[in-house]
C-alpha cells in the first residue's frame, strides 16, 4: 500500500458539521481498495480524544504556535488516525471552529496553522518509516500545509489540495504573518496575500501540485467571478491543474435495505411504512400530496430562505414538507413559524438517525442551494426513493438527471431541477412535482432510475488514486 496523508479538520463519524466530515470519513476505505494507504491528520478537539484513546506518541513540538502538543496514533472504525492533541488550541467547549454561542474562535488562524505544520511535518520528515508519497488538504484548515512544506526543504510529497466549499478562506490580518510562520516574501498577489489579508485557502491554491474540487460542475463555475470568490482569477491560471471529482457517499451507512433507522424497508411497502411513521413523528396529517423533507445546514448557501417564499405552491396543493436543520438564527426562527401550518413540520436541530428516517419516508428531498459544490443528501435521496428536487448548480447538476419528457420517456431522468435559484422557480418545480407525483407511475419511474444510479466511490476512488499518482514522491 502507497502512503498518502489527508489533512482534514473534521472527519466522520468523531466529529463532523458538514458534508466534509463524511467525505474525509469515506476517502480512506474508498482508496484502500485503490492501493493507498490514507492516513487521516485531525485536530485533537475533547470529543475525538474522548473516543479515540490517548493513542502512542509519534510526534512532539515544544512550541506550537503558543504551547506544547504531540501527535498521537490510534485506530478508529477502520480508520488510521493522527491526532494532533494540542490543549492550548483544541481543549474547549463548543465546535471545531466556533464557541457555543456560535462566534468563531478568534485564533482560528492559528488553530489551524497549527494543523497545516504539523502536516508539512510529517510529510518532510515521516513519522517512523511511514513517509506519505502525497499529502491531501482538504479546505483552507489545511491550506498553508503545501507552503510550509515547501520552505522545509527539497525532498517533499506531492500535495493536492481539495476545495469543499469555496466561501470560506481562513482569512488572517496581515500583522499575524510571522506569528504564523509565514515567509515575508510570499505575501503579495501571486502569493498567500488576498486584498492585504492572508488567505489560508489562496496559499492552498498557490502552493499546491493539484487542486480539486468535489464536482465537474462546481470545478467549471469556481472559473467565474460569480462562483469564485475572488480566486476565479487565479484558478483561471491554473486550469490545467484543477480537476472536479465528484463526491460518493457512504454506502455501507446509507444502504436502505439494512438500514437499522429503518426496518424491512426494502420489502414490500417500505416506503408507505416509513412515510407513514415519519408523518407520525413530525405529527403531520395523511397528504395525498408529496412529503418533502430538507436535511441541512440554515445557511444563506442552501437557499431555505427562497422555500419559504416558494412553499404556498406545495402547502396549496396537497404537498407537505418537514424539515431538520440547524444554524442561522432568522431561518431557525423563521422556520418555527412555517410549522404553524398543518402541512409543514420543522426540527431545529442536529440529529443523524433522525436524518436517516426522514430521507427514508419522504417522497422528495429538496436542495434548493445558492451554490453546492457537490452536495450529499440529493444521493441519500437517490438511493432512498427520495426523488431530489434541485437547483441547477454545482454538484447538483452532475447528480441529478432532470425529469424532461424526453428524460422520462428514455428512462434515466431521477429528479428536478430548477434555475435560477428563485422562489419563482423553485415554485414552478413544486408544482410540476405535485403533478409528477399524481401521474400515475411516474414517480415511481423516477424513484427506481435513481435507485439505480451510482452513488458510491466506484469511479472517484480511481480518479483520485490516478491524480495521486501523477503528483507523488517517487
Ligand atoms: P454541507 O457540507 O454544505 O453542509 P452536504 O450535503 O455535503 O452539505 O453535507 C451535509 C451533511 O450533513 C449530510 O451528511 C447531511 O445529512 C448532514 N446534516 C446536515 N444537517 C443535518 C442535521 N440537522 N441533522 C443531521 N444531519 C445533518
Ligand atoms: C461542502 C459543500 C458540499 C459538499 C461537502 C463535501 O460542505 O458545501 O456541497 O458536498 O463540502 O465535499
Amino acid at each position: 500500500m502507497r502512503p498518502a496523508l489527508s489533512v482534514t479538520s473534521e472527519c466522520a463519524p468523531l466529529v463532523k458539521t458538514g458534508g466534509l466530515a463524511d467525505v474525509a470519513g469515506a476517502l480512506p476505505m474508498a482508496l484502500a481498495e485503490e492501493g493507498w494507504d490514507l492516513r487521516t491528520l485531525l485536530p485533537g478537539y475533547p470529543k475525538v480524544l474522548e473516543a479515540t484513546g490517548k493513542g502512542r506518541v509519534v510526534m512532539t513540538e515544544d512550541d506550537l504556535f503558543g504551547g506544547p502538543a504531540s501527535v498521537r496514533s490510534v485506530r478508529h472504525e477502520g480508520l488510521r488516525l493522527y491526532i494532533l492533541d494540542a490543549p492550548h488550541l483544541y481543549d474547549r467547549d463548543g465546535g471545531p471552529y466556533s464557541d457555543a454561542s456560535g462566534a468563531d474562535w478568534p485564533d482560528n488562524p492559528a488553530r489551524f496553522a497549527a494543523l497545516s505544520w504539523v502536516a508539512a511535518r510529517i510529510g518532510a520528515e515521516g513519522l517512523g518509516k511511514w513517509t506519505p508519497e502525497v499529502l491531501h488538504a482538504h479546505d483552507w484548515q489545511a491550506g498553508f500545509a503545501a507552503l510550509y512544506l515547501s520552505e522545509m526543504g527539497t525532498a517533499r510529497p506531492g500535495t493536492v489540495l481539495t476545495i469543499h466549499n469555496m466561501a470560506f478562506h481562513g482569512l488572517a490580518p496581515a500583522s499575524a504573518r510571522a506569528a504564523l510562520r509565514l515567509p515575508a516574501r510570499g505575501f503579495g498577489p501571486d502569493g498567500y496575500e488576498f486584498w492585504s489579508q492572508i488567505s489560508a485557502l489562496k496559499a492552498g491554491l498557490v502552493w499546491s501540485d493539484k487542486i480539486t474540487t468535489v464536482s465537474p460542475s462546481y470545478a467549471r463555475e469556481l472559473l467565474t467571478p460569480e462562483f469564485g470568490a475572488g480566486m476565479d482569477g487565479l484558478l483561471r491560471a491554473r486550469a490545467d491543474d484543477l480537476s472536479g471529482i465528484l463526491n460518493g457517499i457512504d454506502t455501507e451507512t446509507w444502504n436502505p435495505a439494512t438500514d437499522p433507522a429503518i426496518e424491512n424497508y426494502k420489502s414490500p411497502g417500505g416506503k408507505k411504512r416509513a412515510r407513514a411513521a415519519l408523518r407520525e413523528e413530525f405529527g403531520l396529517p395523511e397528504a395525498d400530496g408529496p412529503l418533502c423533507v430538507v436535511v441541512s445546514r440554515l445557511s444563506d448557501q442552501k437557499g431555505l430562505d427562497i422555500l419559504l417564499d416558494a412553499l404556498p405552491a406545495l402547502v396549496d396543493r396537497g404537498g407537505q414538507l418537514a424539515l431538520l436543520g440547524s444554524g442561522d438564527k432568522t431561518l431557525e426562527a423563521r422556520y418555527r413559524a412555517a410549522a404553524e401550518h398543518p402541512n409543514v413540520a420543522v426540527h431545529i436541530g442536529y440529529d443523524e438517525a433522525l436524518s436517516h428516517r426522514m430521507i427514508a419516508g419522504a417522497d422528495a428531498i429538496l436542495v434548493p442551494s445558492r451554490f453546492e459544490p457537490c452536495g450529499l443528501t440529493q444521493l441519500y435521496g437517490l438511493r432512498y426513493g427520495a426523488v431530489p428536487i434541485v437547483a441547477y448548480t454545482g454538484g447538483l447538476i452532475d447528480t441529478v438527471i432532470p425529469a424532461s419528457p424526453m428524460a422520462m420517456r428514455a428512462g434515466v431522468a431521477t429528479g428536478i431541477q430548477f434555475h435560477p435559484a428563485t422562489a419563482h422557480a423553485l415554485a414552478g418545480a413544486l408544482i410540476d412535482a405535485v403533478a409528477l407525483y399524481k401521474t400515475p407511475g411516474a414517480w415511481a419511474d423516477l424513484q427506481k432510475n435513481g435507485m439505480r444510479q451510482q452513488v458510491g466511490w466506484q469511479s472517484s476512488a480511481p480518479a483520485y488514486a490516478a491524480l495521486y499518482d501523477s503528483v507523488a514522491r517517487r
